[in-house]
């Protein structure tokens, strides 16, 4: 087949893309660009559809999650996320948080595999405050259930007390348990389950499902528990020695904020969340850093990783985006920081063009 003919036949992938509060707008229009030289460079049509989400999509229409939003995901293949919330919708009640957005597009389209992956980089080991031996040959892939647990339990309040509700069902766990699994299997084929079995009732259950499934389904990948206290304070300690970490909702919310501290800074670590059908949304897990919005000089490492995810996960262009992670490296390498690290460090903007330059050949 001539190359002009496998360029017409190239498929267009449709991402939705959600910009968001805070320092969200500059880091996704960092992804944009970055996809536009792209499609130049390896013929990767992508068409981009800007959606609202989070505080943006409150101001503008009253909900957090707009029906226009759904839709577009629904015939997209992705969906490309900066970051919600913000002081500013502090104080509007519970039905109009920005961070309802995100829960609600989690379930809405069954995003119940969360990946984020830690790997520490030469570097970059200065700027974590962890002593550099302890960083050492970190690759760890936290896989983060995300649509059960106490975050979507039943939740009330009155006057004096207030409940949230942690369930978790058989089936729930299985899946993600299949899909750790068959990531463990990709890498050095060990999976540790952090849970609190010694107090909830839910950690038993998710520590019986876990062996089950692992030992009928995935016999070569090998199993070891640990309570979510010592997981804690074992990622301090020998984070080198995890492979797949897996967990429930909660617990990998926390742990991976603790984790990014390995890499050195929050805004260099991307995430992506799936579900059964390969549609995914892709985000960095810093937050909307509101104190530093609108200076250019937010860190867009994190959120072009994630673009990188997005092309293995969902768009099935892994060449491509062992090419972005390599460029990634290579300004790593060459200390092309932004400010959140290097006093004086370069702005997004120009992180981006150097990202952009590193791309082409020669
Ligand atoms: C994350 C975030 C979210 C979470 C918030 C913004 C709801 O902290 O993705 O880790 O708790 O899941
Ligand atoms: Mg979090």
């Amino acid at each position: 087949m001539s190359s002009a003919t496998a360029n017409n036949t190239t498929r267009v992938f449709r991402v939705v893309g959600l910009p968001g509060d805070g320092v969200g707008p500059e880091v996704y229009q960092s992804a944009c660009q970055v996809l536009a030289v792209m499609d130049e460079l390896f013929n990767l049509p992508i068409e981009l559809d800007g959606q609202l989400i989070g505080g943006a999509a409150v101001d503008a229409t009253g909900t957090p999650l707009p029906q226009a939003t759904i839709d577009a995901c629904k015939s997209a293949d992705a969906a490309l996320l900066g970051a919600v919330g913000g002081p500013k919708w502090d104080n509007h009640p519970a039905e109009q948080r920005p961070e309802l957005g995100l829960l609600k597009i989690r379930a809405e389209f069954n995003l119940f595999c969360n990946l984020r992956p830690i790997v520490t980089h030469p570097a970059l080991q200065a700027f974590s405050p962890l002593r550099p031996e302890r960083l050492i040959g970190v690759d760890l892939m936290m896989v983060r259930e995300l649509t059960g647990g106490i975050y979507f339990g039943k939740k009330w309040r009155d006057a004096n007390q207030a409940e949230d509700v942690c369930r978790y069902t058989r089936s729930e766990i299985e899946r993600i348990t299949r899909a750790a699994g068959a990531l463990a299997r990709q890498r050095k084929g060990r999976i540790t389950m952090v849970d609190k079995a010694n107090v909830l009732e839910t950690s038993r259950l998710w520590r019986e499902v876990v062996s089950q499934v692992l030992e009928d389904e995935f016999p070569d990948v090998s199993l070891e528990n640990l309570l979510v206290d010592a997981a804690a304070m074992h990622l301090l300690t020998r984070a080198a020695d995890f492979d797949v970490m897996l967990t429930e909702n909660l617990f990998g919310d926390i742990l991976s904020d603790e984790a990014s501290m390995l890499c050195g800074s929050m805004g260099l670590l991307p995430s992506a969340s799936l579900n059964e059908d390969r549609f995914g949304l892709y985000e960095p897990i810093h937050g909307s850093a509101p104190d530093i919005a609108g200076q250019g000089k937010a860190n867009p490492y994190a959120m072009l990783l994630s673009v990188a995810m997005m092309l293995r996960h969902s768009l099935d262009r892994a060449d491509e985006a062992d090419a972005l992670e390599r460029s990634i490296h290579q300004c790593w390498d060459e200390g092309i920081l932004t400010p959140d690290l290097v006093p004086g460090g370069c702005s997004t903007a120009r992180v981006t063009e150097a990202v952009c330059e590193r791309l082409k050949p020669g």
